[in-house]
C-alpha cells in the first residue's frame, strides 16, 4: 500500500537505499564475494559477446550494464531495444550470451527476441522482478531484481537495481576470468555507499521540489545532457521527465547540442547537465557554458570530486561505473515534483500502461 504516500512514484524512490542493501546481502557473501548461481556464471564467462535487450528504462539500464561488463568482464557487449532487434536481428558473434533486463518479465518486445534466441539455441539469462513471469521462464537463467513490486507507471527502483544486479554479475564473470579490475571491485563497500548517498538524497528532497517549481514546471521543454556513463543517465532521466510531467526532454550527449539541437535554446530553456566523468568533466564544463550564454538556465547535477561553488546538486563519491545509482535519484525526484505540482497524476500518466504486451 502506500502508507502515508500520496503517490507510489515518491514511495518507491524512498525505497531504493533499502532494495541496494537487500541485493548486497543477497548477492555477496560476508567477504564481498558474488553468490551467483554457478551455472550463470560459467555461461556468461564463456561467452564472447553479451548482447542486452530491453526497453525503455531497463533499456538505459543496460546502456550502463554495457560499461559495467565491458570494465569488469572485459567482453565486448552490445545493447539493443528489443522492439528492434526482433525484427532486424543483430548479427552474432560466435557465443553469443543474451542478457533481457525487464522489470516486469512481460514486455512483449523483448519476448520476440527471447524467442528468436531460442530458436536459434542462444543462452539467455532474464534479470526481472517478477518471479515466474513469462521472460524468466522462457529464457535458460533467471536472477531476480528483488526490488519489491513497482506500482507507478514510471519506473524508478527497478532501473537502479538493474544497475545493481549487472554489477554483482559482472563482478561475478570478472573473477572468474581472472580479471584484475574484477577482483578489486569492493563492490559490497560500493553498494553501502551508494544506499546511504541515495538515503541522502532523498532526505533532501524538498531541494527538487524548489527546483522542478523554478526551472521545470512552465516550461514546455527542456534537456539533460551528460557524457559518458552520463550521457545513459541522461537519457534516462529525460524519459522520466517527459513520461510524467509532459515537459518534453531529450537526453543528449554534451557536445552533440552543438550539432544541431542547439538552436532549440532560448530564454530560460531548462538544461539539467550531469557530471561524474572524469575523463571529459571540463569538457562538459564547456557545454554549459555554451547553453549558458544563449539563455538556457541550467542545473548542475555533479559528483562531489568535481563539484563547484555555484553547483546546484552535489552527489556523495562513488565508484564511477555505480555513480548512475546516485545521479539517477535527483532525475527521479525532479521528474516526481514536475508532475506533481503540475498537479497531474503522477502514478499514472495518460497513454501508458505499467506493462507494455503488445508489439
Ligand atoms: O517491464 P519492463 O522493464 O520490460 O518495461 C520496459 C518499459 O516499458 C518501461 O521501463 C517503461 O519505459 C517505463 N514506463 C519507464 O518509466
Amino acid at each position: 500500500s502506500k502508507g502515508t504516500y500520496e503517490f507510489y512514484m515518491l514511495k518507491e524512490i524512498d525505497e531504493q537505499p533499502g532494495v541496494m542493501r537487500r541485493l548486497s546481502q543477497d548477492y555477496l557473501d560476508e567477504n564481498g564475494e558474488p553468490l551467483v548461481d554457478q551455472k550463470i556464471v560459467d555461461a556468461v564467462a564463456n561467452a564472447d559477446r553479451i548482447y542486452i535487450f530491453a526497453a525503455g528504462t531497463s533499456y538505459h539500464a543496460g546502456l550502463v550494464g554495457k560499461d559495467l561488463f565491458e570494465k569488469y568482464t572485459g567482453i565486448p557487449t552490445e545493447v539493443g531495444y528489443a522492439s528492434e532487434a526482433g525484427y532486424h536481428f543483430p548479427i552474432m558473434s560466435k557465443r553469443p550470451l543474451f542478457i533481457f533486463l525487464s522489470q516486469s518479465g512481460e514486455t512483449a518486445d523483448s519476448r520476440v527476441v527471447l524467442k528468436e534466441a531460442n530458436k536459434r539455441g542462444i543462452t539467455s539469462l532474464t534479470m526481472t522482478n517478477v518471479e515466474g513471469s513469462t521472460l524468466s521462464r522462457e529464457a535458460d537463467f533467471t536472477m531476480l531484481l528483488k526490488a519489491g513490486p513497482e506500482i507507478a507507471v514510471a519506473s524508478t527502483k527497478a532501473y537502479t537495481a538493474q544497475i545493481a544486479l549487472q554489477a554483482i554479475l559482472a563482478k561475478a564473470v570478472g573473477e572468474k576470468l581472472a580479471n584484475q579490475d574484477a577482483k578489486d571491485f569492493d563492490l559490497k563497500h560500493q553498494l553501502a555507499l551508494a544506499a546511504e548517498g541515495i538515503q541522502e538524497i532523498v532526505d533532501g528532497k524538498e531541494r527538487f521540489a524548489e527546483l522542478a517549481k523554478k526551472y521545470l514546471i512552465a516550461s514546455r521543454n527542456a534537456f539533460y545532457i551528460g557524457r559518458g556513463i552520463d550521457h545513459a543517465v541522461a537519457l534516462e532521466g529525460a524519459l522520466k521527465l517527459k513520461e510524467v510531467s509532459y515537459i518534453q526532454t531529450e537526453g543528449f550527449a554534451a557536445a552533440e547540442l552543438k550539432h544541431g539541437t542547439i538552436s532549440l535554446i532560448e530564454d530560460g530553456t531548462p538544461v539539467i547537465a550531469l557530471i561524474n566523468d572524469p575523463v571529459t568533466a571540463d569538457l562538459t564544463r564547456g557545454n554549459i557554458q555554451e547553453v549558458t550564454s544563449r539563455g538556457a538556465s541550467v542545473i548542475t547535477i555533479v559528483g562531489k570530486q568535481f563539484a563547484k561553488e555555484n553547483d546546484d546538486v552535489v552527489l556523495p563519491d562513488l565508484n564511477y561505473y555505480l555513480s548512475p545509482l546516485l545521479t539517477v535519484v535527483p532525475t527521479q525526484l525532479l521528474a516526481y515534483y514536475a508532475s506533481k505540482e503540475k498537479g497531474l497524476d503522477v502514478d499514472k500518466p495518460r497513454n501508458l500502461a505499467k506493462s507494455v504486451t503488445v508489439e
